[in-house]
């Protein structure tokens, strides 16, 4: 909701569980851009068809979900050049999970903005499980969002040159 509120930026909702992607099944890396299957096809369209990523993760044993890196894992080109920021959840407000995922940003050439949205289960939740934020959560969502925005407006340059 943050997010839909003003500025000039759209953002919409990706589920990954709607692209039914299986653990990643093409024959070649996907630095090569020869992805073979439909389901590969299907999401590599929707992400090329963005400029920055928010990606939303819960903590699995320090790290993000695998369903989340499988999906970052089927494809390359598509990530580059681009902006993501975080959301992670946990007890801990997911963090060390999204510091995982900033090391495969980086190999995507994908630029991770500092600012982070930390969400924790004990005080963002009720009952561990529907989301009720405190309040200082809407400034984080709103200065990750901002990074977010100028880094992956900077960045347009390079995504043309490529
Ligand atoms: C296998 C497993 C490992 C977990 N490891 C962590 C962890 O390392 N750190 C943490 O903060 N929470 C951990 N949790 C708690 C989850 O972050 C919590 O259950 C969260 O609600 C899961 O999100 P989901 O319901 O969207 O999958 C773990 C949960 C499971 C099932």
């Amino acid at each position: 909701m943050v997010a839909r509120r003003g500025g000039d930026a759209e953002f919409d909702i990706l589920d990954v569980a709607d692209f039914d992607l299986p653990l990643l099944d093409e024959p070649v890396p996907p630095m090569m851009g020869d992805y073979r299957n439909e389901h590969t096809q299907r999401w590599a369209d929707a992400i090329a068809s963005y400029d920055r990523y928010v990606l939303v993760t819960p903590e699995y044993n320090h790290g993000p979900s695998a369903a989340l890196k499988n999906a970052l894992d089927y494809l390359y080109r598509e990530w580059n050049n681009k902006a993501v920021g975080f959301v992670g959840y946990g007890t801990a407000g997911g963090t060390r999970a999204v510091e995982q995922l900033r090391l495969v940003a980086g190999e995507l050439q994908l630029a991770a903005v500092r600012n982070q949205v930390a969400l924790s289960l004990k005080d963002d939740f009720a009952d561990m499980h529907a989301l009720t934020p405190q309040p200082h959560q809407e400034q984080a969502v709103e200065a990750m969002l901002d990074q977010l925005i100028t880094w992956s407006s900077a960045l347009r340059a390079a995504r043309v040159a490529s």
